[in-house]
């Protein structure tokens, strides 16, 4: 690929995920000097540390360590070109099921982290013209999904912020958008069962599983300068029949 993020400044929260990971090769590849989130992955972040990312831990349910986290970040960094809030998590049980915890916990890292993030990084995008933020969706928050609603709401949420904040921020040159990167194998699907596999495969038009490389680099494409005038919108990695 081409490098099309040369002098971008890219922040993606979770980049030990499957997707962020994949996106931090892609992004360094083309060019970006790229910095990442992780809270647990230590292997994961020193192989990408190896590779030239900057890597913070962060536990995104802690909103002290996020204060932190922001303050460390602002000390090393003037300019954000790219806000990626892709780090999520699940706590799946149906609503009589869900403890008030579980609740929380998901909406926090899920929702709230990214409007605390933003909140503190904004000044930094605003020296970017255009900067973008992006939210990492899913299927989850337009069609909701049986036995996790607490990740639906929190996905829908995102999807509602990135359309208030794309109108709001339109004129200062922030582009705000969702990817909704379709099934992926990550360590978020590898505990569910075979069955729900199988169903995300008969539903899906293509007959197959996303593949994280692709969307990484569909998302480098979004990054670049190449894509200037899109703001608003969700992007679906995947076509459902139903
Ligand atoms: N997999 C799918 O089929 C699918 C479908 C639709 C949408 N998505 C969305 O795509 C994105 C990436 O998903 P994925 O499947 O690639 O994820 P994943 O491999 O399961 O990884 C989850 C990421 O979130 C981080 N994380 C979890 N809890 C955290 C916390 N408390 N504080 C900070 N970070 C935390 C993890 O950090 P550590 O690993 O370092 O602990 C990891 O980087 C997510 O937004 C997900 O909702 C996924």
């Amino acid at each position: 690929m081409d490098r099309i993020l040369s002098q971008k400044n890219i922040l993606i929260t979770g980049g030990t995920s499957a997707l962020g990971s994949a996106f931090v090769r892609e992004a360094l590849q083309a060019g970006a000097t790229v910095y990442f989130t992780y809270h647990q992955n230590e292997a994961r972040a020193k192989e990408l540390t190896e590779l030239g990312a900057k890597g913070f831990p962060l536990n995104l349910a802690d909103q002290e360590a996020i204060d932190h986290f922001q303050r460390e970040f602002r000390s090393q960094l003037k300019i954000l070109h790219v806000l990626i809030h892709n780090a999520a998590l699940t706590h799946d049980a149906t609503i009589q099921n869900m403890s008030e915890k579980d609740w929380d916990e998901t909406i926090s890292v899920n929702l709230k982290a990214p409007y605390l993030l933003i909140k503190k990084l904004l000044a930094l995008l605003f020296r970017a013209k255009p900067s973008k933020i992006f939210f990492i969706v899913s299927h989850a928050a337009l069609q909701g999904i049986f036995g996790a609603s607490n990740y639906a709401a929190s996905k829908a949420g995102l999807v509602g912020l990135a359309k208030s904040l794309a109108q709001e921020l339109g004129r200062k040159e922030v582009l705000v958008n969702c990817v909704n990167p379709g099934f992926m194998k990550s360590r978020m699907t590898e505990g569910l069962p075979e069955s729900v596999i199988e169903k995300n495969l008969r539903e899906s038009t293509l007959g197959k599983l996303s593949d994280p490389g692709e969307v990484a680099k569909f998302l480098v494409y979004l990054s670049s300068d190449q894509m200037t005038q899109v703001s608003g919108q969700v992007f679906h990695f995947e076509s459902r029949k139903t």
